[in-house]
């Protein structure tokens, strides 16, 4: 946050910006949000944005544009080739990431499908921080496996270790020795580790992962989706770099990678993705894949409206006034859920505010998705949309069992300058009464589950009439209100 200090004492995140335009909510009544979750088969991604009031599902696509922004999408210049618009994506890329090649995608798993193709060959192992679904799914598709090498305090959910996304150096050597430098693909660090809670690795840390690379002939995979909150964390946690600017930060961090890619539904807040590197030798070898499944290398699938967006959607993410306001939102509501004793991941990351399900309903084995069910569960008492980030998440075992998930999050994403604090507020107060009846909340199991990333079309239904209780002491506590 800027630096203002309040005459109270009374710290709160001030928004730098203002609202000029402004979309209408709906707030349905309790019984009617349990047969929308029912209807949704208790599986959030399923619920129907009408009737949403928060949606806290993602930050992806959904963050708020800049009147520069829309301001510069009237500008597109839209041409199958060598459009004007692309020259100033291209030229802005190199200009913050200092990349000569940039190769644009329809979005950031687009970007995994093609590094993936070129570059994963059957029974390589890809080491990385930590997984990401699309990415890892990629990986494995092509006949790859991911190795993820965290640091011990990445899966501790209350710490107060400034970088919980940081490789851990020892590993990722060992991990070479024992398979030799032959057997890995590349790679793989992802900023602001999304699946551990948004959190940080460091530039130092990077920098040894460099080394490592370098020590052993491997490229350097970045996935930059999460970009922005990583530098705002570095500009803030990591001491040798307070003094250096946002650009000065992103350009040392872009110094030590072969490849970036990112999704623009995050990074930039726009829609779109894309792929950048110093070599022509990467370029010219990922190029032949972009015409093949994105489009034209000048638009790749994007439309050129969105390429603007972007454009100046990366320029401000050079801004710390403007990259704060995600983490700053979600250290608040961090803050306040565990005043009020919720057991939340700290410290607070970026992307959202995650819940600790595993504490929060531990009387829900974790066959019974104990993260679903109490995403649905706050769903049905506040109409907040959040995501099951557990073992809904992962894929079962070939002779199907569950692979039961490291953590149990229930992801209260925070799109960037979409919600007002009094929003904030009431989203942490019907938490905290969830928390106050969680022995309210079941489990649920499995009605249809796909085979693939099955937490997105995947309906469940309820072990017992666990719902019906739950609406039932709502009323009891909040009478008619919403
Ligand atoms: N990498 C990371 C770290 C991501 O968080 C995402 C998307 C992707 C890659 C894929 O990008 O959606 O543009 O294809 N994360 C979204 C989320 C889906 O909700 O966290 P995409």
């Amino acid at each position: 946050m800027s630096n203002i200090k309040f005459f109270y004492g009374n710290e709160v995140p001030l928004e730098m910006h203002k609202v000029r335009i402004v979309q209408k909510l709906n707030l349905l009544p309790v019984e009617e949000r349990a047969r929308a979750m029912n209807e949704a088969g208790y599986n959030t991604f399923l619920l129907q944005n009408r009737d949403v009031f928060m949606d806290m599902l993602t930050d992806s696509g959904v963050n708020a544009m800049s009147d520069r922004q829309q301001a510069a999408m009237m500008q597109a210049d839209d041409s199958y080739a060598g459009s004007e618009t692309f020259s100033r994506l291209e030229g802005k890329l190199k200009e913050i990431f200092g990349t000569e090649y940039f190769l644009p995608t329809h979005q950031g798993r687009a970007s995994e499908n093609i590094i993936s193709k070129a570059y994963v060959k059957d029974g390589a192992i890809i080491p990385m921080n930590y997984h990401f679904t699309t990415s890892k799914a990629h990986i494995d598709i092509n006949g790859g496996r991911v190795e993820e090498i965290f640091i011990d305090e990445a899966l501790q959910l209350t710490s107060d270790h400034p970088f919980k996304g940081n490789m851990d150096i020892n590993k990722l050597k060992d991990l070479i020795e024992t398979h030799g430098a032959k057997k890995i693909g590349y790679v793989r660090l992802e900023a602001g580790t999304n699946l551990i809670g948004g959190q940080p690795h460091s530039l130092a840390n990077m920098k040894e992962v460099r080394e490592v690379c370098d020590e052993y002939g491997l490229m350097l995979v970045y996935d930059a989706s999460l970009l922005a909150d990583n530098l705002h964390f570095i500009k803030n946690r990591e001491e040798a770099c307070a003094q250096m600017s946002i650009r000065e930060i992103t350009r040392e961090l872009a110094d030590q990678c072969d490849i970036i890619y990112f999704s623009a539904r995050k990074l930039g807040c726009a829609r779109g993705g894309g792929i950048i590197t110093k070599h022509k030798d990467i370029y010219m070898n990922l190029r032949e894949y972009i015409t093949l499944y994105e489009g034209f290398l000048t638009y790749g699938g994007m439309s050129v409206r969105e390429m603007e967006a972007l454009t100046i959607g990366l320029e401000e993410t050079m801004d710390e006034e403007m990259i704060c306001q995600g983490p700053d939102f979600i250290a608040y509501m961090t803050e306040k859920l565990q005043e009020k004793g919720v057991p939340v991941i700290t410290p607070a990351g970026g992307l959202g505010c995650h819940l600790n399900a595993k504490d929060f309903v531990d009387h829900l084995p974790q066959e019974e998705y104990p993260a679903g069910a109490l995403a649905a569960a706050l769903y049905i008492v506040s109409g907040v949309r959040g995501m099951e980030r557990g073992t809904m998440s992962e894929q079962r075992q070939e002779d199907g069992t569950e692979t039961l998930a490291h953590m149990e999050l229930v992801r209260l994403a925070m799109p960037r300058r979409v919600f007002t604090l009094s929003q904030v507020n009431y989203a942490v107060d019907r938490v905290a009464w969830l928390y106050e009846n969680r022995h309210l909340i079941g489990g649920l199991t499995f009605d249809e589950e796909p085979e693939v990333l099955r937490f997105f079309f995947g309906r469940l239904t309820t072990t017992s009439d666990w719902p019906k209780k739950l609406v039932a002491k709502f009323k009891e506590d909040f009478g008619d209100s919403l």
